[in-house]
């Protein structure tokens, strides 16, 4: 495992998944009961941007820029994009930083964790030993939530059907070894037959467009749950950076999620894109019946 999400922390790939998971989180706060929030791939739970350019042995380019800092001064966003800015922002903020650009950038578990209500809960996994130390750490202010070193897979097997009967589950994987696809598609068969209402949110890298095609057929036998896909490319497959596209699945999207990622992809696309062949697309893969 040598993947570090700090050398992608808040790049174009981080904006779109997480206004997104915000976007969920507020949707499923419109009921009052409560959920269980599982972040099968948590990471460490916050990234210092300013070390984010800085490698074990080599000096990368940081991703940032084109993420989280085309929107930091941007105006005219919708409110599915604000509500995240603002989280970031406020985090940000409570580290600390007061320069004009971003420095301390929120993961998944802290999003998340700033919007929990008493009723909501976390259960978050992180294998690898030094990633999820540093989750501990930044997440140990936190009530009902719990940090665990393991496989978020097979966690996600004994998590669900959690006591709330509610669930959004994060698939977040870095798709480092070969079968990642199948893991994450048998992983979420696997939540959908103990939890048939389920949320479940799978992000995946667009590398080229039979590759994408053959995602979202996969993503067919989901049916009869619904299952809506948003996909942003910052430039054509070759054309841009080395990830020139991103999308996240999901399976059992709340009532309008699909109107607020619409809104979401249609201003991400144009701020974040980086080359000709850039653009946002939002389909049912499998429509609500
Ligand atoms: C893309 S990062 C997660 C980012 C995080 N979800 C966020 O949005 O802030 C993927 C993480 O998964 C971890 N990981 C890899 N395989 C795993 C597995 N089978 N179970 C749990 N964590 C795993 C990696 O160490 C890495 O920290």
């Amino acid at each position: 495992m040598n993947y570090r999400h700090q050398f992608h922390a808040g790049n174009f790939a981080d904006v779109l998944k997480h206004v997104l998971l915000v976007e969920l989180v507020r949707a499923l706060q419109r009921k009052e009961k409560g959920f269980v929030f599982l972040d099968t791939h948590a990471g460490r739970g916050r990234y210092d941007l300013a070390a984010a350019s800085a490698g074990d042995s080599l000096v990368r380019q940081p991703e940032w820029p084109e993420g989280i800092g085309r929107l930091w001064n941007a105006t005219g966003l919708p409110e599915a994009v604000t509500s995240y800015l603002a989280m970031v922002r406020a985090h940000d903020q409570s580290r600390g930083s007061l320069s004009g650009a971003p420095r301390f950038y929120p993961g998944s578990p802290l999003l998340v964790a700033a919007m929990a209500r008493p009723v909501d809960r976390l259960v978050l996994c992180e294998l690898n030993a030094a990633e999820c130390d540093a989750l501990r750490a930044v997440m140990a202010p936190t009530r009902r939530c719990e940090v665990r070193r393991a496989d978020g897979y097979e966690e996600l097997a004994a998590v669900l059907p959690p006591l709330e009967r509610r669930a959004l589950v994060l698939i977040d994987p870095p798709y480092e070894v070969q079968d990642e696809f199948a893991r994450a598609f048998a992983a979420m068969k696997e939540g959908l037959r103990r939890l048939a209402g389920g949320v479940f949110a799978l992000w995946y890298p667009l590398t080229g467009r039979a590759r994408a095609d053959d995602i979202l057929a996969a993503l067919r036998e989901f049916a009869p749950a619904p299952v809506l896909a948003v996909e942003l490319n910052v430039a054509a497959v070759g054309a841009g950076p080395r990830l020139s596209g991103c999308g996240l699945a999901v399976v059992n999207p709340p009532w309008r999620f699909d109107d607020a990622a619409r809104e979401a992809a249609a201003v991400l696309a144009p701020l974040l894109a980086q080359g000709p062949g850039s653009g946002g697309r939002v389909e049912w893969v499998v429509p609500p019946s």
